[in-house]
């Protein structure tokens, strides 16, 4: 894929939501029915024959063709139309293997949803799925694993690292005394963030303080009725993808950091860290969110920077930010891959994204302290293939690759 096809920054008028803007209210409304439901739907489910299940995933099918029939949907083979990059790379892959895709087009908009002519048995069958082929599993109905809280209990019942975290329901978020309860319980620093989101989006970092704490609850408040508090893990924010129980690829991310010098200021050496920028790098943004990060840290823009002091910019990693991301696969110590390949078995997810937050992914996992933060059950996989360093995996080779295996 040429470099001009990759992913760029949007500016957005919340800082908070950075380059990916949402409507805040209407994410919050959608926080509070889908959890609330999902809450309850997994007592349910469990209990849901299996002919039901089948049902469920035939909807997107049914659904399609009858819109089709009433003129209201259509296909279409335009690559160009590709929703994001992940639907992109998995058609370009497709097309190389001369794997019909196509898109559903509803109204003149082209949707995240595709079909693809694939082999069942000796039969061949348009299978429909939103942006990545995923074969159809149950396993994954019994929990929504894109729950921060949902993952972190269940992968920390089996002993996989996770941080220490509280939930907050959306009645005990408003309650002070619950609040001061939960600080008073978490080691120092902590984050606040949406329980279910995404793009880092409203998530506060290296909270020190009661005062910041509640200002980090009342910002991830904004776009959703559940939050969770955790202990804030120092170290890259490293993305290990899995497909079919094989660890696919690892991407690691860094925040844009400044040295000091005991000269410049935090703006002069923004500007600098800016002249010095590789092309493919976007400049930092200096954002009301920027200002108040770096204000956790006891600074202001026009601070000096004092000699040999490193300063985090922001929560968010990669070139996108003005940071640093490296694919790096085969320089992962071994001993966390049994880790991650436990948690890719506790999800039963055929393609699954952990982050996780590890001081330097090329040492013995015992000897540091880390966690998984995340899974992302609808990966970015084209993470993998835009990093600054290291040789891109085909994650989504993998992907069409599993339709290969009976
Ligand atoms: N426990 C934590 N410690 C330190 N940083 C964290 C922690 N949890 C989240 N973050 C920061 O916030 C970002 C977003 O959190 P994440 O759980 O990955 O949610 P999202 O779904 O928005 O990507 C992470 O990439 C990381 O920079
Ligand atoms: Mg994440």
């Amino acid at each position: 894929m040429t470099e001009t096809n990759e992913p760029h920054i949007n500016k957005s008028s919340c800082s908070y939501c950075g380059n990916a803007p949402i409507n805040h209210s209407l994410s919050f409304i959608e926080s509070l029915v889908s959890i609330t439901l999902d809450n309850q739907a997994k007592k349910v489910i469990k209990y849901v024959p299996f002919f039901v299940k089948s049902f469920v995933d035939l909807v997107p099918e049914y659904l399609f063709r009858s819109l089709v029939f009433l003129k209201l949907a259509s296909f279409s083979d335009d690559i160009d139309k590709a929703n994001n990059f992940r639907s992109r790379i998995i058609w370009e892959e497709a097309k190389k293997r001369g794997i019909k895709m196509e898109q559903v087009i509803f109204f003149n908009k082209p949707l995240d949803y595709y079909r693809a002519m694939l082999k069942f048995g000796d039969k061949d069958k348009f299978y429909y799925f939103e942006s990545i082929p995923i074969k159809p599993e149950f396993s994954d109905m019994s929990n929504n694993w894109d729950d921060k809280v949902i993952l972190k209990q269940e992968l920390g019942k089996q002993g996989i690292p996770v941080p220490a975290h509280f939930e907050f329901s959306p009645f005990s978020f408003l309650n002070n005394k619950d609040t001061e309860k939960i600080f008073s319980k978490l080691n120092k620093p902590v984050i606040v963030k949406p329980r279910v989101g995404s793009r880092g989006r409203h998530t506060i970092t290296n909270i020190n303080t009661l005062e910041q704490f509640k200002q980090g609850i009342e910002i991830a408040g904004q776009i959703c009725s559940y939050l969770v508090a955790e202990e804030h893990l120092s170290g890259s924010v490293c993305r290990a993808t899995f497909v079919n129980g094989a660890l696919a690829g690892f991407y690691k991310g860094q925040a844009p950091t400044l040295i000091g010098d005991g000269k410049k200021t935090i703006k002069e050496l923004i500007k600098d860290m800016d002249d010095r920028r590789p092309e493919r790098v976007e400049p930092v943004r200096i954002t009301k969110e920027l200002h108040d990060h770096i204000a956790r840290s006891g600074f202001y823009t026009n601070d000096v920077l004092p000699a040999g002091v490193s300063l985090t910019l922001t929560h968010r990693n990669g070139r996108l930010f003005g940071g640093q991301t490296k694919e790096m696969v085969e320089e992962l110590h071994p001993s966390f891959i049994p880790i991650l390949k436990k948690a890719v078995d506790i999800t039963g997810l055929q393609v699954v994204g952990f982050d996780c937050i590890i001081p330097d992914p090329t040492a013995e996992q015992a000897s540091q302290k880390w966690g998984i933060i995340e899974c992302n059950t609808l990966p970015f996989i084209d993470l993998h293939y835009f990093a600054l360093e290291g040789k891109p995996r085909n994650i989504a080779g993998m992907i069409w690759d599993m339709w290969k295996q009976a």
